[in-house]
């Protein structure tokens, strides 16, 4: 594939500030009975995401995040996930959101889970941005989706493609070019 390419929108922002809005509700309701909501985010894709949804939430929160990597700069996963920046703060005992900004072949999420669960959550759920279900290689599952999406690679409002577009504000797909 050549270099170069173009992003035609895919999602507005203002069709994303009105999802992220209405999931906030829903967790917000699920979590009222927490104390304090540990919201993981997994960087680098979620932190436009994460900042978004935090402000929605109405409950005490605290903020950490995690880097696992599969993809480095391709457009495919490897499958392998490596930690490469792990939590700040214990989750034991705790209630813990995980915030993606995609699940694809649902690997990273599904490794990055199986690590958090080892550390003994009290409640763990997952709400991820964007969805490939046509994608799909494992058996992961985000309680929370924000949108359902066709097999497409896409850029912005946090999300890369080889760490070019993440400041996009609304969600785009590539298409490359001559
Ligand atoms: P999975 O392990 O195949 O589910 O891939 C999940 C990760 O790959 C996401 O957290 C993203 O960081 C990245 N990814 C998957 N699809 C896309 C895309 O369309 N654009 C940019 N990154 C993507
Ligand atoms: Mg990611």
């Amino acid at each position: 594939m050549g270099e170069n390419y173009v992003v035609d929108e895919l999602i507005s922002a203002k069709a994303v500030a009105a999802r992220v809005e209405a999931l906030a509700k829903e967790i917000s309701a699920y979590f009222r009975d927490t104390d304090k909501l540990v919201v993981i985010g997994l960087l680098r894709g979620s932190f436009i995401f994460i900042a978004d949804l935090v402000r929605e939430l109405d409950l005490p929160v605290e903020v950490d995040f995690l880097e696992a990597s599969s993809y480095g700069d391709a457009m495919e996963s490897s499958r392998e996930v490596r930690i490469l920046k792990d939590l700040r703060g214990e989750i034991a005992g705790r209630d813990v959101l995980v915030v993606e900004d995609i699940v694809d072949t649902g690997y990273t999420l599904k490794h990055v889970l199986e690590i958090l669960a080892t550390r003994h959550p009290r409640r763990m759920e997952v709400c991820a941005l964007l969805n490939k279900p046509s994608r799909r290689e494992t058996d992961v599952a985000a309680k929370w989706v924000g949108f359902d999406i066709p097999d497409e690679f896409v850029v912005g409002y946090g999300i890369d493609y080889a760490q070019r577009n993440r400041n996009l504000p609304h969600i785009g797909a590539v298409r490359f070019v001559e």
